[in-house]
């Protein structure tokens, strides 16, 4: 497996898995692939890489800014995060994660938040942080790792994040 940030030829492989990944998800509306195409477009998507598994694009994982009530800058969250359907459990996800978050933290961001299943987040570093909300979703699906510098109020995620199918 190769993971490698994304070149302009993998952008419709990109939309393509990530609709496939989320079509079954039971809190998708769909949206993931047009919300990394949001991203994109208006220049918010810091950080795209693809996992390569012999020569086929397998995954996906996107990083791109947040904003903090605090004003803390340099945060991101983690997001949309999709393998192909027939290739899942396979250590895709997990190896993305990883490298997503190593490439982050050579960038210089504070941290990094994640809205998911705690049973698989808490894997590469994240937890629950009280001191960092987002309203209206339960406190136990929305887990954060600091790298350098704390922050502590309301999350808020690029606008990308409201692109419609
Ligand atoms: C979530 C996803 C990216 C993980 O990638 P993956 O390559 O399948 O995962 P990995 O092989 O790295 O890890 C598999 C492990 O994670 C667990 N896991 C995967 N998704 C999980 C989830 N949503 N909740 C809890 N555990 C999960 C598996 O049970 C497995 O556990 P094990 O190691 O104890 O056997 C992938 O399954 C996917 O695209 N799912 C559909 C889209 C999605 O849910 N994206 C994330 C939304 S927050």
């Amino acid at each position: 497996m190769l993971i490698l940030p994304e070149t302009p030829d993998d952008h419709d492989a990109i939309f393509a898995l990530t609709q496939a990944a989320f079509k079954d998800h039971p809190h998708s509306l769909q949206t993931e692939g047009h919300i990394t195409d949001a991203l994109r477009e208006a220049g918010a998507l810091t950080l795209s890489l693809v996992a390569r598994v012999d020569g086929r694009i397998a995954g996906h994982i996107a990083f791109s800014p947040v904003q903090i009530s605090d004003g803390s800058a340099h945060w991101y969250g983690l997001g949309p995060v999709a393998v192909l359907p027939g290739m899942q459990g396979r250590g895709i996800g997990a190896a993305l994660i990883r490298e997503g978050l190593d490439r982050l933290k050579a960038m210089g961001a504070a941290g990094c938040v994640v809205m998911g299943e705690p049973a698989y987040y808490t894997r590469f570093g994240f937890a629950q942080m009280p001191a960092l909300t987002y309203p209206g979703v339960p406190p136990a699906y929305f887990m954060a790792q600091v790298f350098t510098h704390p922050a502590q109020g309301r999350v808020a995620y690029h606008k990308g994040f409201e692109a419609a199918a």
